[in-house]
């Protein structure tokens, strides 16, 4: 099967060559083909070049964009995509004056979630999260991290993972599960956290390597939450089972997260919403990708995390959109890439990079996904007819997709839930 879109007005993200991440100034660069066309071959992209040297190229579709930008997939690379139901009323406390450390300190928050979550079974999960994720393709997501965590047993946390594992077998989305029991301390282990730390160690890690049910190894390093020292012993227990660290840091604390990271070579240290110098030297010298979640920041009213200052110090940044159903109950890197520029003072250039190539770096994909390179999976956005890509960031609160395609396919509503 093979499509032929012509009359790209502008094709961005075109390398001729894989790359796997771009840091620094190079981010402010995005390589693009003006009327252009883009063939598809099956699951792949096959060619791409100026309209003017497409000669006697047959396909069995062809597209018009006239008009018409073509790029792409976004890569969100940090997401709690599955979880039951949902938490506007702890929204409603937080207008009413609590914080979001309050409301969890008060046993909602995480817990809130993880007690919905214990309660549903795994067919309901699944069917709430099959809902995201249609919802996050049809705004141009063609890969995504998704993340255990609200579970907090062994067995919620396995229900978690197995949905996670169907929606990836069910879906064309390319996903990747990350085990996230270190999410929180369940209330029976209050006064006992070490003896949770040591059921992620001993009980939930064995499982879920013999399930191979998760790639990668999360901890929200934070206070009030996993200490460092905590951090440090399920990164390494974790890294016995083949899981590869990515980590929360530094969401309301500079502790020392992300030097934790670093030590174990995470793939990402994530949110960074308050940094400081020692974290800057020690990301500089690593292959850890530093990432942000604008529409947290947003939702929760705190600190957007410092774009420039990193950027500026030659690293790479990555965007994603950390949808949760606490602090960040939405999917959209459209939304997401807007706010980074209007809040965090990214080009829409550097924007588009972090959200597409360095999210796939993050999510360990970057060979196959984040750029339009011959051989890659055939994931592209069409959008409407716009007059600049920096369009997409300005306009931020339309809807400027005209279709999404995911490994080759169109985007419908079409899948059997
Ligand atoms: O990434 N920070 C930790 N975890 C999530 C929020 C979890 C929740 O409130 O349910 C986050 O923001
Ligand atoms: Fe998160």
């Amino acid at each position: 099967m093979r499509i032929l879109i012509v009359n790209i007005k502008e094709l961005l993200q075109v390398r001729e060559t894989t790359i796997e991440k771009i840091e620094g100034v190079a981010m402010k660069i995005l390589p693009t083909l003006k009327n252009a066309y883009l063939l598809i071959e099956n699951d792949s992209i096959s060619d791409f070049g100026n309209m003017k040297n497409l000669n006697g190229i047959a396909a069995d579709t062809t597209i018009d964009a006239t008009g018409k930008i073509v790029m792409p997939t976004w890569c969100d690379s940090h997401t709690h995509i599955v979880y039951a139901g949902n938490r506007e009323g702890e929204f409603v406390d937080r207008i009413n004056g609590l914080s979001y450390e309050e409301i969890a300190a008060k046993g909602g928050g995480i817990l809130n979630s993880a007690k919905k979550l214990q309660s549903t079974s795994e067919e309901e999960l699944y069917q709430q999260s099959a809902k995201r994720v249609e919802e996050v393709m049809a705004l141009g997501t063609g890969a995504v991290e998704i993340k255990s965590g609200y579970g907090l047993t062994v067995e919620a946390e396995l229900k978690m993972l197995r949905v996670i594992k169907k929606l990836a077998k069910n879906y064309p989305i390319k996903i990747k599960a990350t085990f996230l029991g270190a999410h929180a301390f369940p209330i029976e282990f209050k006064n006992n956290k070490d003896g949770y730390v040591d059921l992620i160690i001993n009980e939930m890690l064995p499982k879920i390597a013999a399930e191979n049910l998760a790639e990668f190894i999360d901890v929200f390093c934070e206070d009030g939450y996993f200490s460092t020292q905590q951090t440090d012993s399920i990164l390494t227990a974790g890294k016995n089972f083949g899981l590869i660290p990515k980590i929360h840091v530094n969401q309301f604390t500079v502790m020392g997260g992300v030097q934790t990271g670093v030590r174990h070579n995470a793939l990402s240290v994530d949110h960074l919403e308050v940094i400081d110098n020692n974290d800057i030297i020690a990301l500089k010298d690593s292959n850890t990708m530093p990432v942000a979640l604008p529409s947290c920041s947003y939702f929760l009213g705190i600190p957007y995390t410092p774009a420039r200052q990193l950027i500026d110090a030659g690293l790479p940044l990555a965007l994603a959109t950390d949808y949760n159903p606490g602090s960040t109950p939405s999917g959209n890197m459209n939304f997401v890439i807007s706010t980074a520029c209007i809040k965090m003072k990214m080009t829409p250039e550097e924007a588009i990079n972090a959200a597409t190539i360095n999210g796939a770096y993050a999510m360990n994909i970057s060979n196959q996904y984040g750029s339009i390179t011959r051989g890659k999976k055939a994931s592209f956005i069409i959008t409407k007819p716009i007059p600049s890509y920096s369009f997409l960031s300005y306009a931020f609160g339309s809807n400027l997709i005209d279709s999404v395609f995911i490994d080759g396919k169109k985007y419908k509503k079409q899948y059997a839930r």
